[in-house]
C-alpha cells in the first residue's frame, strides 16, 4: 500500500523505523499490508542509502589543518542561543548528555552549527528528538551538514551510499550484517572511539537510524573525561606521559576476510596518540584509549603494557556511572565528540530480525593535542 494522503509523517517513519525485512525478502524490500490485509512488497523508503561497496581505491589521507567550529562559538554573546526555541532541554546524566525537543536541526545557520559543537563538547553527547527534516534532506545535505564542522572522513571499509562515500553506514537485517562486530565474545559491548587509528580522528559527530529494531539497538555512551577524572591525581601524571598505537590493521583485516562486504578501498594505517589528550576548545583532558584500535603503550615493556591497557579498558568498561545511553526512538539525531567519549553499539535485537539501518556524518578534527606540553609524538 502506498502512503495514503492523511498519513503523517511522523506514522509513516513510525513504521519504516517498524517495518522489518522478513527473512524471506530481498534487501530492498519491506514487508506491508493492503487495505485487504494481504502482505505486498514495498520499496524501502532509505533504499537510495543502503551500504554499496565501490571497488573504488583511496590513497592515504592527507595531514590537513582543522579550525575547530566550537572555537568561533565561544566568541559569541550567547552560545547555547541555538537551543533558545528548545521546547525541553533535559540532562541525560549530570556529566554526560543532554536530550533536546524542539530544536530544528536542519534550519541552523552557520553561528547555530558553531555554537552546537560548543555545546557537543561541553556535555559529550547531545541527542534530538523529531528531526525529520533533517533526515529526509537526503545525502547532500548530510555532506554539506558535516563540512562545516571539518573535512568528511572516508572511511576505508564501511559500506555507503552509493555515490557517497563520505556516509558511513551501519546495517543489519534478518540477512546480513555490514557492521564490524565481533561474534566469538560473550558480549556485543565494544568500547571505542571512532577510527581512532587515522592521524587527525574524527571530532563532532553526528548519527542517525533511518529503521531501526523495535526494541533493543541503543547504544551506549560514555565520558573520557570523567573516566579519567576517576584516578589518582599520581596515576594520572603518569598516563599524561605516555603515548599508545592505534591501528586500523585489525579492522581491514576484517573485511579481508570476507566480512563486511569484503573491500578494504584505503591501506590500513597505525598512528601514535597521546594517552591523554586536551580538548582544543574547552581544554578539558580526556583518557583517549580503546580497546577497539589501540594496540600498545610505547616505551614499555609488553607486559607492562599490556597490564595498563587493560586496566584502562576494565575501568572503561565498568564506568556505569558515567555513562549513558541513546534509546532510539524514529526521528532522533545524536550527536557527540569523538575526542572525549566512548561509544558501544548493542546488539541485542538479533533474534527479532528487524533491520536497524544508521548513517553517520564524520569530520575529522586535529591531531590530539597532549595534555603534557611537549610530549612529542613523533619520537
Ligand atoms: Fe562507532
Amino acid at each position: 500500500m502506498s502512503t495514503t494522503a492523511t498519513e503523517t509523517q511522523q506514522q509513516q517513519h513510525q513504521k519504516d523505523a517498524n517495518a522489518n525485512a522478513n527473512p524471506g525478502l530481498k534487501l530492498r524490500a519491506n514487508a506491508n499490508v493492503d487495505e485487504r490485509g494481504q502482505a505486498v512488497q514495498e520499496e524501502y523508503r532509505y533504499a537510495h542509502l543502503l551500504p554499496h561497496f565501490s571497488e573504488d581505491r583511496y590513497p592515504p589521507l592527507t595531514p590537513f589543518e582543522h579550525n575547530d567550529p566550537g572555537a568561533r562559538a565561544l566568541n559569541h554573546p550567547n552560545p547555547r542561543a541555538f537551543l533558545d526555541n528548545a521546547t525541553s532541554i533535559v540532562e541525560l546524566t549530570p556529566n554526560l548528555g543532554t536530550e533536546v525537543h524542539g530544536v530544528d536541526l536542519r534550519t541552523l545557520d552557520s553561528d547555530g552549527r558553531d555554537q552546537l559543537a560548543l555545546e557537543v563538547a561541553r556535555r559529550g553527547l547531545m541527542v534530538f528528538r523529531d528531526q525529520a527534516d533533517f533526515i529526509d534532506a537526503g545525502p547532500d545535505f548530510y555532506l554539506e551538514w558535516g563540512r562545516h564542522f571539518g573535512r568528511l572522513h572516508i572511511h576505508p571499509t564501511s559500506g555507503h551510499p552509493q555515490n557517497y562515500p563520505e556516509i558511513h553506514l551501519v546495517y543489519r537485517d534478518a540477512n546480513s550484517t555490514f557492521n564490524f562486530e565481533i561474534d566469538d565474545s560473550i558480549t556485543s559491548t565494544s568500547w571505542h572511539s571512532d577510527v581512532s587509528y587515522e592521524r587527525q580522528p574524527p571530532g563532532l559527530t553526528t548519527f542517525f537510524l533511518i529503521a531501526q529494531p523495535s526494541t533493543g539497538g541503543d547504544t551506549l555512551f560514555t565520558s573520557q573525561v570523567s573516566t579519567l577524572k576517576k584516578l589518582s591525581p599520581q596515576f594520572v601524571a603518569f598516563l599524561r606521559t605516555l603515548k599508545a598505537v592505534h591501528s586500523g590493521v585489525e579492522q581491514a583485516n576484517f573485511s579481508r576476510s570476507g566480512k563486511r562486504g569484503a573491500t578494504v578501498r584505503r591501506e590500513p594505517v597505525e598512528h601514535v596518540h597521546p594517552l591523554i589528550r586536551r580538548h582544543p576548545v574547552t581544554g578539558e583532558e580526556a583518557l583517549y584509549v580503546n580497546r577497539q584500535f589501540t594496540r600498545r603503550i610505547l616505551g614499555l615493556k609488553k607486559e607492562e603494557s599490556e597490564t595498563l591497557l587493560k586496566f584502562l579498558y576494565d575501568h572503561i568498561d565498568k564506568s556505569g556511572d558515567l555513562q549513558a545511553r541513546v534509546h532510539w526512538t524514529p526521528n532522533t539525531v545524536v550527536l557527540w565528540d569523538n575526542r572525549i567519549t566512548a561509544h558501544s553499539a548493542i546488539v541485542d535485537y538479533k533474534d527479532s530480525k528487524e533491520r536497524r539501518h544508521g548513517a553517520r556524518i564524520t569530520p575529522q578534527a586535529e591531531r590530539p593535542i597532549p595534555a603534557l606540553d611537549g610530549l612529542s609524538l613523533d619520537d
